[in-house]
């Protein structure tokens, strides 16, 4: 992939305006900002522009999926005064820093319509784009600007880019590729790319079971997506390695589980066959030994979606024991956004890891695909 044009490239910023598009999509609760690490991370952008001089900038953001209307949940008000406090921590002007409108209360947004991009641009001088976490949807203010305005990525984006360009291009070996989450139909594009650049492809999550059930395996009441099943079989039998585990946690008929339920049920360990009636939550404590091996013996690892549900206490030692592994590597480790993000953070082992993407399905659209819609319109952008 051709680079994208940075910052730098940006001559005249003394003076002048600018758009600069950020993901400030952050984790919300009770109208309380969760994890506000989407918010921090483009202070850099934002301190380099009004270092070089320009009067104003404006960060534009979606928040949430409001449909294309307005809605109080998704209001933009908690983000203004919260990015006013951390610019202030920073020492950064915030008098010069304003936040826009949630962008999707404007049907225009996600419909890509350039009028809104038009719109936008009005009135300033420069684009940036720093919404990694936005730069795989071909929304009117992600793909739209750079028609419009001299433009170049922002420094989350270029760190983005250069490291999961990294991992396409050259990765130290062996690589591994840790991938969990429920759905293999929704990450079938990414492990068919992952395949090819990858030594060993590690699966766990919910997926792993129709993975099992194409082994030959019973899996109970276990997540299963039966059409897929042929196709994960033509994968087991591809070549590749491909780790799935070999024990697993179950639940027992009947247990209930999950975030914010009252737990019940029995939760036992089981060999790689999931009894009748019963659901794999997790990964077993040998699998969890297994992957974290490999993971210790990588030179590269890319980890994406837990291993089991571990919003609840009894499955959270899959993913936890994956996490630790990650923190302890020696190799250069990275992160693909989301749920396997929340939880290193919620483990406190963030810090640990080399890069933690703060785009999910961005990041993986990128492994998949090489570039995204926002990177293409950056570099067929105007110049100045
Ligand atoms: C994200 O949170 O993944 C990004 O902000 C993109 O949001 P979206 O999935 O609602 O498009
Ligand atoms: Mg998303």
């Amino acid at each position: 992939m051709s680079a994208v044009p940075l910052l730098e490239e940006l001559k005249g910023l003394e003076g002048a305006r600018v758009l600069l598009r950020v993901d400030f999509n952050v984790p919300m609760s009770g109208g309380e900002i969760t994890d506000d690490l989407r918010m921090r991370l483009p202070l850099s952008t934002i301190g380099w522009l009004l270092d070089q001089g320009a009067s104003a900038v404006t960060a534009v953001s979606h928040l949430g999926r409001p449909k294309g209307r307005r809605d109080p949940r998704y209001d933009m008000a908690p983000l203004r005064s919260h990015l006013r406090r951390l610019l202030e921590e920073e020492g950064l002007e915030a008098g010069r820093v304003t936040v826009g409108e949630n962008l999707r209360f404007d049907p225009r947004e996600e419909a890509g319509d350039l009028s809104l991009a038009e719109e936008l641009c009005a009135g300033h001088d420069f684009f940036v784009n720093d919404a990694f976490g936005a730069a795989h949807r071909a929304h009117a203010s992600v793909v739209g600007p750079p028609r419009f305005l001299p433009c170049a990525a922002g420094r989350v984006m270029a760190r983005e880019v250069d490291v999961l360009d990294g991992l396409l291009h050259g990765p130290a070996r062996p690589f591994v590729a840790v991938l969990g989450g429920s759905k293999v139909s929704e990450k079938l594009g990414v492990i068919e790319a992952l395949l090819d650049k990858v030594d060993t492809l590690v699966v766990g999550g919910g997926m792993c079971f129709t993975f099992l059930a194409a082994g030959g395996h019973s899996v109970g009441g276990s997540l299963v997506e039966a059409e897929q099943v042929g196709t994960c079989r033509r994968l087991l039998e591809s070549g590749h390695d491909i780790r799935i585990p070999t024990d697993l946690t179950v639940l027992s008929p009947g247990g209930a589980f999950g975030a914010g339920v009252e737990p019940s049920g029995e939760v036992r360990q089981v060999g790689e066959d999931v009894p009748d009636g019963w659901t794999g939550l997790d990964i077993g404590p040998g699998t969890a030994g297994e992957f974290s091996d490999a993971i210790t013996e990588a030179r590269t690892i890319l980890w994406n979606g837990p291993m089991g549900v571990f919003e609840d206490p009894r499955f959270r030692a899959g993913t936890r024991a994956v996490a630790e592994a990650m923190a302890a590597a020696s190799g250069f480790t990275v992160v693909g956004g989301g749920d396997s993000a929340a939880a290193l953070a919620e483990f406190g082992l963030a810090d640990e890891i080399d890069h933690v993407s703060t785009g999910g399905g961005a990041s993986l659209e990128f492994i998949e695909r090489g570039d995204l819609p926002g990177l293409e319109a950056l570099r067929e952008g105007r110049r100045r």
